[in-house]
């Protein structure tokens, strides 16, 4: 996979595909953190001269024009990040956006309108991918978190341009996260949570016979649980995956992997309450449901936690959103924090809960992608990083 510095760019139009799928409020963007990632690869292509061309989508509009899904504020954003001019284009292919290239200098930027106003994108249609194509010389890809959707404007676009390569930030984030799975300093430590086991099958499978220590945590524990026999009262189970739990904890004897499950949970009559109750996990009351787990637990991954050489992290450990059930999330990001071997972590909620803590300065790594990321934890080949390979 060759890196946007290996390209020769000046005076060519690039086709940048970013990921500015950020969240608006009043028609400003209200999180820019995905903008700013983008910046080093824009300013890398203008500083030598590039016509840069930054495509992205925004939302879910299903191939039609949403004017609240316009990414106009956006350019305005990034306007004020890059401290230039940012161009505007009404649509990302046809006349309007031949137009905007055709008038922009060496050096200046445009951003296209919401690629999914067209259903081509999300259909890898072969016209709609031609007709973006179409637009540039060179092709560049610093979207890590939607390199994991085989849209027409991550898979479709480098098979037809002349030359293609990896932005910056999807080059270092592929990297950081390769080396976490494929030699990784040891003990090798994941930490996985969030609501329910299903979702995170496969990345369980794949990071079994990998890491030294699985800690699981959130309500998709109370499945291992009660795959374990006990009784979790009114707490979310995934009964249709008892099984499933029952064969990875098996699995991870097997390797000789050390499962971490809570032994004590913060529990409470609805996630309405004000406060929890903690409760041993073999104590739950039946008109009762798990929510956090307990200070025991905290103690127990964090002791787990203590030394490795490299911490892997998606899911929160509870529903931390409420203060209540904020404690064991908080508390273990913290400890993971204060560790010094390799830490990394992705995931939206992830990600939130990181900064709730604040301790996001501390980590070595934070993964910018949802989706792309637990596709990735899952050993796949993301489609948008095999399409930028030769
Ligand atoms: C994300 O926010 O995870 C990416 O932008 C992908 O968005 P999508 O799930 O709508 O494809």
């Amino acid at each position: 996979m060759r890196s946007v510095n290996e390209l020769e760019v000046t005076g060519k139009r690039v086709l940048v595909r970013v990921d500015y799928n950020v969240p608006l409020s009043g028609g400003r963007v209200a999180d820019d953190t995905r903008i700013r990632a983008s910046l080093s690869t824009v300013r890398h292509l203008l500083e030598r001269g590039a016509r840069v061309i930054l495509c992205s989508h925004l939302g879910r509009p299903k191939g039609k024009r949403v004017a609240e899904l316009s990414l106009r504020p956006v350019a305005d954003r990034l306007s004020e990040l890059l401290g230039r001019p940012v161009r505007f284009a009404e649509d990302c292919v046809g006349e309007v956006a031949e137009r905007a290239v055709k008038e922009l200098g060496e050096g200046e930027v445009l951003l296209l309108e919401n690629l999914r106003f067209h259903e081509g994108e999300t259909k890898n249609d072969p016209s709609f991918a031609e007709a973006l194509a179409r637009l540039a010389d060179l092709y560049v890809n610093d979207a890590f978190s939607v390199s994991h959707r085989a849209h027409a404007s991550v898979v479709g676009v480098p098979e037809r341009v002349g030359g293609k390569a990896a932005g910056f930030q999807l080059k270092r984030e592929v990297e950081y996260l390769s080396r976490a799975l494929e030699a990784p300093e040891r003990p090798f430590v994941a930490v996985v949570g969030g609501a329910k086991i299903s979702g995170k099958i496969e990345v369980l499978r794949n990071l079994l016979p990998r890491v030294d220590k699985l800690l699981i945590g959130g309500a998709m524990a109370n499945t291992f649980l009660a795959a374990e026999g006990l009784s979790l009262g009114r707490s979310l189970v995934e009964e249709s995956e008892l099984e499933t739990a029952r064969e990875i904890l098996l699995s991870a004897r097997e390797r000789g992997v050390k499962v971490y499950l809570p032994v004590d949970l913060v529990v409470a009559e609805s996630e309405e309450a004000e406060e929890g109750e903690e409760v041993p996990v073999d104590s739950v009351p039946a008109d009762r449901a798990a929510y956090d787990i307990g200070e025991e637990t905290v103690a127990l991954f964090a002791e787990a936690l203590s030394g490795a050489g490299t911490i892997i992290w998606n899911g929160p450990l509870g529903l931390f959103e409420k203060s209540a059930f904020a404690y064991g999330t908080v508390a273990v990001a913290r400890a993971m924090a204060a560790e010094n071997g390799l830490t990394l972590a992705g995931g939206g909620d992830t990600l939130a809960a990181i900064r709730r803590a604040g301790v996001a300065h501390a980590f070595s790594y934070l993964s910018t992608g949802g989706g792309a990321f637990l596709e990735f934890l899952e050993g796949k080949e993301l489609p948008g990083v095999a399409a930028l390979k030769d």
